[in-house]
């Protein structure tokens, strides 16, 4: 009777003991879960210009079929910055990602800024769950003639999508 009730106690004990270890191996854990989703604001963007400055290009690249960031200049130069210098987890980006392309040329008349950020949350099946964006100068979401922000999932009637698809082995992403 003593024994079998020394035995209870013993294994209560290793019980608590064992939901004890695992309770601290989570506070232990110092990476948060990642997020389902990242809603990016004006704020997302700020100083891009001191990430991780990932890939540089200049001149024609056929990809660009002459038209997109400048693509058609010989002396336009695309910086594409990665936010914390983000890389694929199994050939997909992290929900939060975010990159920037900055293309200009050195009179000034090509200075423009793309970006994508990886939502997540079935925000855009068809697209990797990725928004894409139009910056102004100053590294905000910049709007249209109508004043509203310049994203979306088929921002330019699809046209970032539907090129960055050429791109869909790498998650859309060309340059890295
Ligand atoms: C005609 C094809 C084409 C279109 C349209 C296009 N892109 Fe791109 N984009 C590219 C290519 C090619 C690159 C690779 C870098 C380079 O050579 O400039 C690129 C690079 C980028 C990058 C850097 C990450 C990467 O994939 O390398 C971002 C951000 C980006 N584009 C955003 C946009 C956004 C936003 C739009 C729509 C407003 C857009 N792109 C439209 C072809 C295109």
């Amino acid at each position: 009777m003593l024994k079998n009730r020394f035995l209870l106690l013993f294994s209560l004990l290793f019980a608590s003991s064992v939901i004890i270890t695992s309770c601290s191996k989570d506070d232990d854990d110092d990476n948060p879960p990642a997020p389902s989703e990242f809603v990016a604001d004006d704020n997302s963007f700020a100083s891009f210009m001191n990430w991780s400055k990932d890939a540089t290009a200049q001149g024609a690249d056929p990809a660009l079929g002459g038209m997109a960031h400048g693509g058609n200049d010989e002396t336009v130069v695309r910086d594409v910055y990665f936010k914390d210098g983000q890389a694929p987890v199994n050939g997909i980006y992290p929900v939060g990602t975010i990159i920037v392309k900055h293309s200009k040329n050195p009179e000034g008349t090509v200075d423009e800024r793309t970006a994508m950020v990886k939502r997540g949350n079935d925000f855009n099946p068809e697209g990797g769950d990725w928004e894409w964006f139009m910056l102004a100068p100053d590294g905000k979401i910049a709007k249209d003639e109508n004043g509203n922000a310049m994203r979306g999932a088929k921002l330019m009637n699809g046209m970032c999508l539907q090129c960055h698809t050429a791109a869909k082995a790498k998650d859309y992403v060309f340059s890295k």
